[in-house]
Order: structure tokens, then sequence, then C-alpha cells
């Protein structure tokens, strides 16, 4: 362990106090702050966490400034070139990738638990049609705790384990059924003789009140939407302490259920700084409507007085490029031009894109596209429905929050998370009698 140490001096009362520095593998030193409180008397203050890190994690590495991002030591591209979905929730789950034999019995096993209790679909039915499914997914997802509770011991690794299963099996199906509710449409049930994205296309656009199967006997499924679906999946699959991720770590901590654990990282998912975005990519690329309207929506996106943002563009880490935007915007040319489908929505977000790229404003505070400035216009290609992008981004990113929920839980020095607040609220003061105020 390195004995590197930063001093601390309070100028006000001449204390100094060494601080140790903790050495990851790879990225930053950091600072070991937690005894700052007892030996000075301080708190420390960092809104949005922009230098603290919440916990230790051997998952996913990301270096901002190189556009690096690594699950378990393995870059990105090699990931989204080379493995599958399913692959890649494995290896973030057990750190190492699976052998064949390993594979498969996982394959199977996700399978094998992809189907939802019929009950569970009483509380589909509960919500009004136009219910926006990301609502659904917090609601059904919170209640499969109400279904999983009683027999869970979460110190036991293999229940454990089979809860994480479970949530990363039964999310397609819980998906593509808020989505036939809310277009109206008869359950499809899972398929074991697909694969996860195939079986979710088909759970997702089968019509068998119509005789008709997205994907029938002879497999007629463009394999090009399942392959290109498993790419968007293996690149959204994880991403380090990001918002949603956290929540996850923090509900957690209280030895919730998981369930509930992940019903709250899909709540913080579906905001538009967050998984959001790749929605209000498209509500705004509609909004824009025409080339000729961007330098207006330029505009606003600088105004401080506006509150609109250029949805798609900046990011927490990323600092020169997303890793997962450069796959990505190659995808999506590729699967234009495939389905030799114009969108004149994707020439006009290549539009946006140059000419942001060359505005001082995004120059200067290093605001380059992420990976939801693409996702949307894949997903649109897909024939997924707007409503559904955040649902698809909830899908992939289960792997990851289930990986976080299962290192927090088998960590034996795990605590509640409890941040401390800097209060600026009134100092004490006397309560007065109603006739006195
Ligand atoms: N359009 C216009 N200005 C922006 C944008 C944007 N999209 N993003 C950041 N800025 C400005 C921001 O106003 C600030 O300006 P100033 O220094 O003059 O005050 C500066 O750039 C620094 O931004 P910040 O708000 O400190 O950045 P942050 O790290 O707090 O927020 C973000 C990151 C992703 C929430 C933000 O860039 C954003 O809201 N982007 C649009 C939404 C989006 O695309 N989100 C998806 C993120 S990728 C998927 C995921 O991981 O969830």
């Amino acid at each position: 362990m390195s004995k590197q140490t930063i001093s601390i001096l309070d100028n006000t009362t001449a204390r100094t106090t060494d601080l140790p520095v903790i050495e990851g593998t790879l990225g930053h030193p950091t600072v070991d702050i937690h005894a700052l409180n007892s030996k000075l008397g301080y708190f420390t203050y960092d809104p949005g966490f922009a230098s603290t890190a919440s916990c230790k994690s051997a998952i996913t590495y990301i270096d901002g400034e190189a556009g690096l991002l690594l699950h378990r030591g393995y870059p990105i591209d090699q990931l989204a070139e080379k493995s599958s979905f399913l692959e890649v929730a494995y290896l973030l789950m057990h750190s190492e990738l699976p052998n064949q034999h390993e594979l498969d019995t996982f394959v199977s096993e996700v399978k094998r638990y992809s189907i939802i209790h019929e009950k569970l679909r009483g509380f589909i039915d509960g919500f009004h049609y136009d219910a926006h499914p990301m609502a659904m997914m917090v609601g059904v997802v919170g209640s499969l705790s109400a279904f999983y509770h009683s027999e869970l011991d979460m110190e036991d690794p293999e229940h454990r384990r089979i809860s994480a299963l479970r949530l990363l099996a039964k999310m397609p199906t819980i998906a593509a059924a808020c989505h036939k509710h809310s277009i109206g449409e008869a359950f499809i049930y899972p398929r074991e003789d697909l694969e996860y994205c195939e079986n979710f296309l088909n759970m997702m656009f089968s019509r068998p009140s119509h005789q008709q199967f997205y994907i029938d006997q002879h497999h007629y499924l463009d394999p090009m939407a399942a392959k290109v679906l498993n790419l968007l999946f293996i690149l959204h699959a994880d991403h380090g302490q990001n918002a949603s991720t956290s929540t996850v770590r923090l509900a957690s901590s209280t030895g919730a259920n998981p369930y509930a654990c992940i019903a709250a990282g899909i709540a913080a998912l579906w905001g538009p700084a967050h998984g959001g975005a790749n929605e209000a990519v498209l509500s705004m690329l509609e909004d824009i409507g025409h080339p000729r309207r961007i330098p207006e929506f330029i505009k606003r996106a600088k105004d401080k007085n506006d509150s609109f943002k250029l949805m798609g563009f900046g990011h927490r880490v990323y600092k020169n490029f997303d890793p997962r935007a450069t796959i990505i915007r190659q995808t999506c040319h590729t699967l234009l031009d495939n389905l030799a489908c114009e969108d004149p929505l994707f020439d006009l977000a290549m539009e946006l894109e140059e000419i942001a790229l060359m505005d001082d404003y995004f120059i200067e505070r290093k605001l380059y596209p992420n990976v939801d400035f693409y996702s949307g216009i894949i997903y649109k290609a897909l024939r997924i429905p707007v409503n559904m992008f955040t649902v698809m981004f909830t899908l992939a990113r289960t792997a990851g929050w289930v990986s976080h929920w299962l290192e927090f839980m088998s960590d034996p020095n795990r605590r509640i998370s409890r941040p401390r607040q800097l209060y600026v609220g009134v100092g004490p003061r006397d309560y007065a009698p109603l006739d006195k105020r």
C-alpha cells in the first residue's frame, strides 16, 4: 500500500493533519478523507460528486480525458466487436469472461428466469394505457420485491446471484409487456429458442392475434436488427458510478430488497440528464425539424437565461470524446445504409453535430456528442417507439446495476451511505404560539 499522504493545514487554527492517498489499479490517486472530521473537525463539500469517489469498484474503469472505457480490463471496442450482451453481463457480474460451458449455463439460466408471474401482469394491466413505459417499469420492477422477498437471504451469495439473474432475465419480458399494454396488444411470452435480443424483439413486435409472429419458424427476423440491439446493449451495459448505479448502491446500503433497489435505479435513469437523454434527443431533433433552424437552437443552448440544453451533448466524465459514441456513430451509418432507410432526422443530427463541434461555446467547454446522441436514431430505425428508448437503456444497464449490487453486497466492510450536508437554514429559535406569529 502506498505511503503517500496529503497534508491539510487549517489556516485558522494552524493545526495540520496528514491524510493517506489511496492508489487504485488505474486512474487518479484518491485522498482518503474519512478521518478528516475527527482530526480537524471539517466535512467536505462536493456537490454532484465532481471530485469524490463514493466507493471502490473493480468493475469499470473510465478515463474521460483519453476516451477510454474498460470493463474488467477489457476495452469497450473489443467487447463491442467480439462479444454478446450476455457474455458482457457475465463478465461484469463474475469478473472474468465465461468459457463456453459457463456461458451456455448462464444463457440457459437467463432464459429459464425470463418468464414473469401471471399475477405480475395484473400490475401492468392496472396502468392507464397512456402511462409512460418508464413509469410502468419503475412500478412493475419494484413490485417484483413483493414476489421475492420472504425467501430472500441477502447474506447468501447464491440467493444474491439468483436475484441478479432474475432481474437480467425478466427485464426484457417486463419491458415488452409494458409496450404491449400501451398499444393495447396481447402479451407475448418469452421464447427459449431465441437469443436474448431476438427474444426481446419478438416479444415487442409479434402479434399472435393476427397469426403474425415477428420471428416465425422460418426465423425471418432481419439478423441486422438483433445484432445492432446486441451492440447497443453492450455499449450501455455499465458505466461506473453514474447517477442510476450510484442510486442502486445507495439504496442497497440500507439492506433493501434488490428489486426495489433496481427500481430506484430505473427512476434515476429516467431523467433527461441521464438515460432519458435518448428520448430527449429525438424530441429535440423533431422540434428543430429543419437544418435551417439549427442556429436558432444552438443560440438557445448557449443562452444562460434559457434552460434548453443541446440534448446528447456533454458528459461529466468524457471531455474529448465518448468512445461509445464513436462506435455507435459508425453503426448508425451502416444500419441506415443496410436498411436503405433515408432518415432526414439522421441528416439533421449530422449537421447539428458538425455545427456544434465548430462552435467556440462547445469547444471551450469540451462538449461532444455522447452515446445517446446516436442511440435514439438507431432505435428509431429499428422501429422501437420513442417512449421506449429509455426503457432500452434500462434493459442494458440492468447488467451493470446488478453487478454493482453484487459487488457492494459481497463487501464485508459495507456501510450504510449517509452523506453529510452543509446546513444553510435558520439557526435555533423559539417556537411562537399561533397568535404571536
Ligand atoms: N448544452 C449546452 N450547454 C451545456 C450542455 C449541453 N448539452 N452540457 C453542458 N453544458 C454547459 C453547462 O451549462 C456549463 O456551462 P458553464 O460552464 O458556462 O456554466 C458547462 O457546459 C459545463 O457543464 P456542467 O453542467 O458542469 O456538466 P455536468 O457534468 O454537470 O453535466 C450532463 C453533464 C451530461 C448532465 C450535461 O452535459 C447535460 O445535461 N447534457 C445533455 C443531456 C445528455 O445528453 N445526457 C446524457 C449523458 S450520456 C448518457 C448517460 O451516461 O446517462
